[in-house]
């Protein structure tokens, strides 16, 4: 952090959540909070919700919420410094200089101007499309059976023959050469002077998930090179954290997304209905891609290209996606190249039937690697299943690694016995303890446990921040420092301190993060609605397993220190006992 506690809570208590949104959002008062139709995805009737008295906003339909900085953040994609000077100049509260660089006010600046003439570039290609000069392109188009509903919400266009008419429209739109060289849409060469990035190609204007045009690729009509040209990365364009389609494909109200390789795929998949269709734009998934995606969905079908290479990158987009947590699955394409070509010949349906088929990763990597093996004899089949037996024991849960050697046998017709037994040789030889018996707990369990902990902590803040009189009773048991160094701890030791001073005050916790991410995280715990479902004795025995659970959790936690003394060890054993006895525990909500 950049500035006091002090001075940040000013700019924020001086910017009411209310007032601030209502320029955004049309917002009527209903109870206690104000409703409007959520401007981070799609909807038509009104689930998000600002309130005044906690002075955050939260969207019940997809789970967007913070104070007033987030929202500054997550509309305008502002950085958290950005969105404080921002509000700092509307309260009219003076920042010192010194700490609000000149260097980032000028970034800041640029951004803002970089997305403006970004967009009069994606208007200027849309116009020129539909213009006399524009009618091959429109005429390629429509060859390649784009609707005009697909060409308007893709917001397609062309770029003309002349080498710097678009340079000269933005240059009259009074533009600084600087700036829309900075945006990538010029070069400026010593010999030839100024020339347009793009001529003579049909332009795909790149969004990004608030639908700001952030860049551009073009793609030549016909056979030259390169087949697409892309914008460079800019001030506002990072290929590594963008996803094309994503601003469409995140209202699709599915639990998956698409992911393809291409643009066509993305508006071909939109056009015939898969409005969940989002491209990594043939850069290879990153982990910030991965992200991205987990903000939406947890699970991800692969409609990647049917040649080696599409089959290479979605062999390594699996492991990307499961490090964050996205299932992977992996829709064939065959005997097309792509899904924009899939579509065009066999049809939406044929395609849905596709995406029900699809496999999972392991089966696909499978199906892969029977390339390399000739597996109509005998000699290369069994030489096939070794290598599919190696890496069978490499699943160490025992009930997953027998699902899939079942799977694995039907699928090569092979008997389960036989192909266990040969999965339990191979890890006998690979050294591996044989691969029945294990007694410790396995990497994928010690995740599971860690997760159940982490919830369990974060329901507790959740309670405790909503409830003075639940509060009073838990933290008698239960202290900041019973919570996981990170995100959890520090909003803990936030709340006991505002408890302890007065009253809660969520959004000037949030203040002390500053990633998007954070406030998403902590704005969910302001918002889950525990109550609903149940009564009041289940609700006291859900918080008296809560409190045991979170407890018990740091107890062990500390025994397990070489830090810790004797002394403090026996403490922590009668801590321990005493969590045993429910008395201790006692918890009433009323
Ligand atoms: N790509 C690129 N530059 C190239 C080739 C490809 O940036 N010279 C990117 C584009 O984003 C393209 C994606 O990689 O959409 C996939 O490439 P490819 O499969 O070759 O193109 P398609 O999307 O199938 O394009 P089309 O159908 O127009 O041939
Ligand atoms: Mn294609």
């Amino acid at each position: 952090m950049y500035y006091p506690d002090e001075l940040v809570e000013e700019v924020r208590a001086k910017n009411d959540i209310v007032d601030v949104i209502s320029g955004y959002v049309r917002l009527q008062k209903k109870g206690s909070s104000y409703f409007g139709l959520c401007p981070f995805h799609n909807e038509k009737s009104p689930s998000f919700s600002v309130s005044r008295q906690k002075q955050m906003y939260y969207c019940f339909g997809c789970g967007a919420g913070g104070n007033v900085f987030t929202f500054l953040m997550e509309y305008e994609n502002y950085s958290f410094l950005e969105a404080l000077r921002f509000l700092a100049d509307r309260a009219g509260v003076e920042l010192p200089e010194q700490d609000y660089s000149q260097e980032a006010r000028q970034r800041a600046d640029i951004k803002a101007i970089l997305l403006e003439i970004n967009k009069e570039a994606a208007k200027y290609f849309y116009v020129q499309l539909k213009q006399p000069q524009g009618k091959h392109a429109l005429t390629y188009l429509k060859d390649r059976e784009l609707g005009d509903e697909a060409l308007k919400s893709f917001g397609l266009g062309y770029s003309n023959k002349y080498s710097d008419d678009l340079y000269r429209y933005l240059k009259s739109k009074g533009y600084k050469d600087e700036h829309i060289s900075q945006a990538g849409l010029i070069t400026i060469d010593e010999k030839r002077g100024v020339c347009d990035k793009f001529w003579n190609r049909v332009m795909f204007p790149i969004m990004d998930v608030n639908s700001r045009v952030i860049g551009f690729g073009g793609r030549v009509m016909g056979d030259g090179k390169p087949k697409y040209l892309n914008s460079p990365e800019t001030l506002v364009f990072d290929k590594s954290r963008n996803l094309y389609g994503l601003n469409r494909a995140r209202t699709a109200r599915k639990p998956y997304f698409l992911l393809c390789e291409g643009y066509m795929d993305v508006i071909a998949l939109h056009q015939a209905g898969f409005t969940n269709a989002v491209a990594s734009l043939g850069t290879s998934l990153t982990p910030g891609h991965a992200a991205l995606i987990k903000r939406y969905v947890s699970e991800v079908y692969l409609t990647y290209d049917s040649d080696d290479a599409g089959t290479r990158a979605a062999l390594r987009a699996v492991p990307i996606l499961r490090d964050v947590g996205v299932t992977a699955r992996i829709i064939r394409m065959e005997p097309y190249k792509d899904p924009d070509e899939f579509i065009k010949n066999l049809g939406a349906e044929a395609f849905e039937e596709r995406i029900r088929k699809a496999q999972g990763g392991f089966m696909f990597s499978l199906k892969a690697l029977e390339k390399d093996y000739d597996m109509a004899s005998p000699e290369g089949k069994t030489e096939f299943l070794k290598e599919a037996a190696g890496r069978l024991v490499e699943f160490e849960e025992e009930i997953e690694r027998n699902n899939y050697i079942e799977a694995t046998a039907a699928a090569y017709r092979v008997s389960y016995e036989d192909l266990r037994k040969l999965v339990a040789g191979t890890a006998v030889k690979k050294g591996l303890a044989a691969p029945v018996k294990r007694p410790r707990p396995t990497q994928s369990q010690e995740r599971e446990k860690e997760d159940g902990i982490r919830k369990s902590q974060k329901i507790l803040l959740t309670w405790m921040a909503a409830d003075e009189h639940i509060f009073r009773q838990i933290c008698k048991i239960v202290g900041p420092e019973d919570f996981d160094e990170g995100l959890y701890r520090t909003v803990a030791e936030l709340l006991y301190r505002q408890y302890e001073e007065g009253e809660p005050n969520p959004a000037a916790i949030m203040n002390h993060f500053t990633d998007e991410e954070e406030h998403r995280e902590v704005a969910g715990l302001f918002h889950t609605r525990i109550r609903e479902l149940s009564t009041a004795r289940e609700q006291e025995k859900a918080l008296r397993e809560t409190v045991k659970r979170v407890k018990l959790h740091s107890i062990e936690k500390a025994m397990g220190r070489n830090t810790t003394s004797a002394e403090e060890l026996q403490k922590l054993v009668a801590e321990k006992a005493r969590l045993q006895n429910p008395a201790e525990l006692h918890i009433s909500v009323n």
